[in-house]
């Protein structure tokens, strides 16, 4: 966007302007959720992203017409490659309200004191617990044993990550003791500062994601579909509250807290409990003074009224308790020193500035980059290489410069030049009139694009080939080895003729180039959505590679498609942008990308390379003798995971659910099986054990 039109006060804009803007905002909108919500890796602020929103939801309050249909305001959070199965809480997950000064504090206690009547000299006895930044989870407990876990989702249905959890050895698979009939154990899953730089490290070494901060890397973890990775990441969590309760409770939540520790959750040392106002006030002091000492982040703490008939009373306005709330610490901020201003270049071209600073301790996390967004973030602080400034950590965003130390700027400062050729490759680089960004127009001839691409190429939620790290991907390319994806696949074929003497390169020998073309060769037959999502194009996360290939079904098609469009065949071009959540900007980045002549070159020759490209299959569940049927799952499994079986149930056409009405058709109950149990019989449904499952869906 160019700056004058993002900052032009809305009653001024035309209609043309406005139209211009919608559109610019719904694509910038998206590859931010794209980049917070599938790859945990934010690149702004909260504060910026938000400006952003409201700015889109000002410009259609004014132009009602213009809504487009992918606009932001259309959509709930980011369409998300999700995979996992969606669970209903028992009881809503809710979010606290915020306070933010003494203040706050004490009008939240004056409330609370009026709501219940209390007089003036009754004091509202409250814990004060450090608030974690990590991810929530509800643990929910049948009879004791863990059942299924799940993240907050929208509060009121999560996704289901009961295999991810049982891999962080802190989360009893069973309580100690006295266990109520059922309960949801709520609480934060966390990385330690230390394990997060640690793991970082090791990530780059094997040319592995990098996260911005622990909260990313936590959530990350945890949401992988493929619990063998959560389990090598070091998580750990700190349990503090609860769900749906049946059968026990509590005086105070001080009491739970110990009843928590007392089943096997780890529970925050520097809970505490307070006698007064002024005591929950000392506390927050307290902790924000040791904030940086600790080996996790926390955001704030969360003062909570320990009586519980007390909370019962206070209850809920609408998505936070009364009976609780947040008091944030600022934002962590410190003084350092800008040494360099690098533009590097990712997969699309898009030219983003990264400050080199001398390192510093943020509140205990080291910084040495902090993120500069694009030229006119540049431009508008003025930020200059040599500059004295100021960076902060605030939640869950990456290092970022929030000002510039004028009086400290060194005589000899000149204003930054931002480069209008890439750095890279040399090629000019260009900025659309209504985007942020530049752009080199190197294509796959720029190196950095090339890498970046193959990069991903190779990632594993793409082709997933092991044994290609950036350093081998870039002494690839530099020496001409491979230059494209296809050319990963004819490698073992030129190595054989010595066209590429791989074996005598040096870091590779025999061994390693052998594993390197099995692993090659493992997946010349790839499903249409994972090649299409390995192609990298702009905006096509995974979750839009498998509409795609949902609604062209074969490789053939769906490139007969691309290329009409690209002819311009219009209702071939309608039909993609009516894919649910495609719209405008997404459509135009695929007709940009097949546009280029070769690009669909380098797809045709990959195309050649392989097997199959196995077309898109709906399930099969014509002999499927549960298909239609709504089936729960209760007690434990022995002969498969409770995923692996609703997964299995889905896939012959049933339909899961997580709680027994009298819609349900039929009950696979295993061994600890309770309340479901009991209410399946009750309402006269058909219960299976685990055996009479697997027959069913025929072994
Ligand atoms: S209690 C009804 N305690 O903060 C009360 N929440 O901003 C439920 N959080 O969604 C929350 N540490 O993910 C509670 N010690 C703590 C917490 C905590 C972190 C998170 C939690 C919640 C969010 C609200």
């Amino acid at each position: 966007m160019s700056a004058s039109l993002r900052d032009k006060p809305i009653d001024r804009l035309t209609d043309a302007e406005a139209a211009k803007e919608l559109k610019s905002l719904a694509s910038e909108i998206a590859l931010h959720d794209e980049a917070y919500h599938r790859d945990d890796a934010p690149t702004i602020t909260d504060a910026d992203y938000d400006a952003l929103r409201n700015r889109n939801a000002a410009i259609e309050n004014r132009f009602p017409k213009l809504v487009r249909t992918d606009s932001p305001s259309r959509k709930v959070g980011a369409d998300v490659a999700s995979g996992f199965k969606k669970v209903k809480h028992g009881t809503a997950m809710l979010s606290l309200d915020n306070l933010f000064s003494d203040d706050d504090v004490r009008d939240f206690d004056a409330r609370i004191r009026r709501f219940l009547k209390l007089s003036a000299d009754d004091n509202v006895e409250m814990t004060a617990e450090p608030k974690i930044d990590g991810l929530s989870f509800s643990a929910r407990y049948d009879n004791g044993r863990l059942s299924v876990a799940a993240t907050r989702g929208d509060g009121a249905e999560g996704e289901d990550i009961t295999a991810n959890m049982r891999t962080i050895k802190a989360l009893p698979d069973l309580l100690m003791g006295d266990a109520p009939k059922v309960i949801e154990v709520r609480g934060e899953v966390y990385m330690t500062k230390a394990d997060f730089l640690a793991m970082n490290d090791a990530q780059a070494k094997k040319g592995g994601k990098i996260f911005a901060n622990p909260r990313n890397a936590a959530a990350g973890s945890l949401r992988q579909l493929d619990p063998k990775i959560t389990a090598e990441r070091p998580l750990r969590l700190f349990a503090y509250a609860s769900g749906l309760v049946d059968g026990m409770d509590w005086e105070t939540h001080w009491e739970f807290l110990r009843q928590l520790k007392a089943w096997g959750f780890p529970t925050n040392p520097d809970a505490k409990l307070c006698k007064s106002v002024d005591d929950i006030i000392g506390a927050y002091r307290k902790l924000e003074s040791r904030r940086a000492a600790l080996d996790y982040d926390i955001d704030g703490i969360v003062y909570k009224v320990n009586r519980i008939d007390w909370q019962k009373r206070l209850g809920f306005v609408s998505r936070a308790p009364r009976w609780a709330s947040a008091h944030k610490f600022p934002a962590q901020q410190a003084e350092t020193v800008l040494e360099e201003i690098e533009i590097q270049v990712g997969r699309t071209g898009a030219l983003t500035p990264v400050a080199h600073l001398t390192p510093v301790n943020v509140g205990g996390v080291m910084v040495s980059r902090a993120t500069l967004h694009n030229k006119d973030e540049i431009e508008r602080k003025d930020i200059r290489k040599g500059d004295t400034v100021v960076i902060q950590r605030a939640g869950d965003v990456i290092p970022q410069i929030v000002e510039v130390k004028l009086d400290q700027r060194p005589k000899s400062s000149r204003k930054f030049a931002f480069p209008d050729h890439c750095p890279v490759c040399g090629s000019k680089a260009h900025r659309e009139e209504d985007e942020a960004v530049m752009r080199c127009t190197g294509g796959l001839v720029c190196k950095a694009q090339a890498v970046e691409r193959l990069r991903h190429f190779v990632s594993r939620d793409a082709f997933d080939i092991d044994g290609m790290g950036e350093k081998n991907i870039e002494a690839f390319f530099e020496d001409g080895t491979i230059k494209g994806p296809a050319d990963l696949f004819t490698l073992e074929e030129r190595d054989k003729n010595s066209l590429t003497p791989l074996r005598a390169k040096e870091g590779w020998g025999p061994q390693s180039a052998e594993k390197l073309f099995k692993a090659v060769n493992a997946r010349r037959t790839v499903s249409l959505e994972r090649l299409i999502y390995a192609l990298g194009i702009r905006l096509i996360g995974q979750a839009k590679a498998r509409l795609l290939a949902q609604n062209y079904g074969s490789f053939q098609k769906w490139r007969k498609a691309m290329v009409d469009i690209v002819n311009g065949d219009k209702d071939v071009y309608a039909q993609l942008e009516g894919i649910e959540s495609f719209g405008e900007a997404v459509s135009d980045e695929l007709v940009a990308f097949f546009a280029e002549k070769q690009n669909l070159d380098a797809v045709d020759r990959l195309y050649d390379q392989l097997e199959k490209v196995e077309d898109f299959v709906k399930a099969d569940t014509s002999n499927s003798k549960i298909a239609g049927l709504t089936v729960v799952f209760t007690g434990n499994l022995e002969r498969m995971t409770r995923n692996e079986a609703k997964s299995k149930a889905q896939s012959l056409g049933a339909k899961v659910s997580g709680s027994v009405s009298k819609n349900t058709d039929l009950v696979v109950a295993g061994p600890g099986a309770g309340s479901k149990l009991k209410e399946a019989e009750g309402l006269g449904v058909k219960v299976i054990d685990e055996e009479a499952f697997v027959r069913l869906i025929g072994g």
